[in-house]
């Protein structure tokens, strides 16, 4: 059985990236999933400064947590068309684990699925293309990509419609087939 990390790239407390991660996770039925929460590794702003201290005991162990695992899946918002920051420093930490332009998830080619929502109707999904693009460069094998726009149009009383219930069903399974 396949081992499968999930996490977001958002630090808030009622956070619709987790809810959809939840609907997510609770559709994977050939693997084993972990949840795994960013902010049980807190990490200061990247600098060079600190690095020149040593890079923090918290970047070490998230990197064995994505070793351990064969796939990732990410549920990230998007800031101004961008990543977050809360994520951006997550994967610039990670990254100087490595020499400049080598893969930092284990292993070249680790599975990947990106995911996001927003209530705007791209659903974030100007982000989820650019990082499916650098993907690559870090060591993910993106296998899947999932944009849920209108989150507040889709969610309804703490459910999903049926359309998007079968589209994050069919977003999984096909994800699963290729692990
Ligand atoms: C600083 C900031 C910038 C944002 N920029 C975008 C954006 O470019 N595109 C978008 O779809 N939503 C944008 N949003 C709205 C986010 O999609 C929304 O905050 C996010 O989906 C909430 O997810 P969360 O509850 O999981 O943190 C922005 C929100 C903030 C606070």
């Amino acid at each position: 059985m396949k081992k499968i990390v999930a996490f977001t790239g958002s630090n808030h407390s009622k956070s619709i990236h987790q809810q959809l991660l939840n609907f997510a996770v609770e559709k994977i039925t050939e693997s084993e999933v972990t949840m795994l929460d960013l902010s049980d590794y807190p990490l200061p702003i990247y600098s060079l400064d600190i690095e020149a201290n040593g890079i923090p005991e918290e970047v070490r162990k998230l990197k064995e947590v994505f070793v351990a695992n064969d796939a990732i899946i990410i549920a990230t918002p998007e800031h101004n068309g961008s990543m977050p920051a809360y994520l951006k420093n997550v994967i610039d930490w990670l990254s100087r684990l490595v020499p400049p332009k080598n893969p930092f998830f284990g292993d070249k080619h680790k599975p990947v699925l990106l995911m996001s929502t927003s209530p705007g109707v791209t659903g974030g999904s100007t982000n989820i293309k650019t990082m499916a693009e650098l993907m690559p460069w870090w060591g993910g094998d993106v296998k899947g990509t999932y944009s849920l726009g209108s989150y507040f149009e889709k969610v309804v009383d703490g459910k999903l419609t049926p359309e998007t219930d079968q589209e994050l069903t069919d977003v999984i399974k096909l994800f699963e087939a290729q692990l």
